[in-house]
């Protein structure tokens, strides 16, 4: 009686880790792809959506197929022909200016806000 009364409790102990366990490898793995998927996805506009931001005041831009906000940018741009691509998908027009390969660039990655939805 001593004997099965003991196999019962190690059998319980062995249930409550196991049980234990499988929660805990769970929830660390939920949490985990959660936070990756969130900071992996890259936010996607359409055109629809970018064409609100076509002033001065609020100005997203397509460039190759990266959405950029340089509305902070505007000012300091060498002048204003910036505003033309506001709203747009103005690849062309940042290509057309040979002056922006190098410092333009450069400075795109800053204002950088997700991709082009295809
Ligand atoms: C439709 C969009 C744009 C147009 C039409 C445009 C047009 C121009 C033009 C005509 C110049 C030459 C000015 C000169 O000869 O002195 C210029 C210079 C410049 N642009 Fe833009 N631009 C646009 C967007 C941007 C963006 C998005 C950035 C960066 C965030 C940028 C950064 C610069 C820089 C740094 C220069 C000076 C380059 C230098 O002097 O070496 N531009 N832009």
């Amino acid at each position: 009686m001593e004997n099965k009364g003991s196999i019962i409790g190690i059998f319980a102990i062995v249930a409550i880790l196991a049980v234990g366990g499988f929660f805990l490898f769970k929830n660390n793995n939920s949490g985990t792809s959660t936070t990756d998927s969130q900071q992996n996805t890259p936010k996607t506009y359409a055109l629809s959506e970018i064409a609100k931001h076509n002033t001065p005041s609020s100005c997203w831009m397509v460039i190759n197929s990266d959405v950029y906000d340089v509305t902070s940018y505007i000012p300091s741009h060498a002048n204003n022909m910036i505003e033309d691509g506001c709203g747009k998908d103005a690849t062309a027009m940042y290509e057309d200016v040979r002056k922006h390969m190098g410092k333009g660039d450069a400075l795109l990655p800053e204002y950088l806000i997700g991709t082009l939805q295809s």
